[in-house]
């Protein structure tokens, strides 16, 4: 375990949640989207905590990847993954069938707690099952920065310019912003970035579907 993590995860539930864990048999192989990019790879190491921030987590790709990182480069660090484990207005769709339900309740927290499990990675993440607005300000009322924001939460317009105004001032100085799904196809993510960087004066730098914000 990381000092990182012991500190991370005791400011945030005074003890180690994932004690006793007993993670779901099925193993459906971290489904995900883009959760395996390059830039996961890049942006280490930036001081001595590494402590990262991984918005909208579904079950498990991107944190994986990042904890993944951490880990076999030996660095002190920590993930913290928020997410509603709710599912976005894009799952909600019978045809496809991307998460079980319990009484209609999605288990996403299940299967991304079990996936980080057989990853061998719970050492290196911290879950934070919340909207990302509550969970920012909790983060911010804890005092928690991050040199490595990564939103993928939702995807509409309003929502995504929120994330990026609420995380934003938890980016350390010469931290990154990084988020997903920079593409026509989500025109909601394009419109909020763009307005984003013009608002900030800042370089949009694209790594497709990733733009990426240095502070
Ligand atoms: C596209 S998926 C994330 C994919 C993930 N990064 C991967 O690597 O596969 C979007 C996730 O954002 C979550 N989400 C949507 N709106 C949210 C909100 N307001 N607050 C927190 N999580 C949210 C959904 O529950 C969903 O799990």
């Amino acid at each position: 375990m990381t000092a990182a993590f012991d500190r991370v995860m005791h400011q945030l539930y005074g003890e180690n949640i994932w004690d006793n864990f007993i993670p779901s048999p099925g193993d459906d192989g971290v489904q995900g989207w883009n959760g395996l990019h390059d830039v996961f790879k890049k942006v280490f190491s930036y001081d001595a905590e590494n402590i990262i921030i991984d918005v909208g987590v579904w079950k498990g790709q991107s944190t994986i990847s990042l904890a993944q990182n951490l880990k076999d480069r030996g660095l002190n660090g920590v993930v913290i993954a928020v997410d509603t484990f709710l599912g976005s207005p894009e799952h909600w769709n019978r045809e496809h069938n991307f998460f079980q339900r319990i009484h209609g309740m999605p288990d996403l927290y299940r299967t991304f707690m079990s996936n980080v499990f057989r990853a061998g990675l719970t050492d290196y993440i911290v879950p934070l099952a919340q909207t990302s607005t509550t969970a920012a300000a909790v983060l911010k009322s804890r005092g928690i920065r991050a040199g490595i924001v990564h939103i993928d939460a939702a995807h509409e317009y309003r929502e995504v310019l929120n994330d990026m105004n609420d995380y934003w001032p938890i980016v350390e100085q010469d931290g990154f912003l990084i988020g997903d799904d920079y593409d026509p196809s989500w025109p909601g993510v394009v419109k909020a970035a763009d307005e984003f960087a013009l608002r900030h004066r800042l370089p949009l730098v694209l790594e497709h579907p990733k733009y990426i914000f240095q502070k």
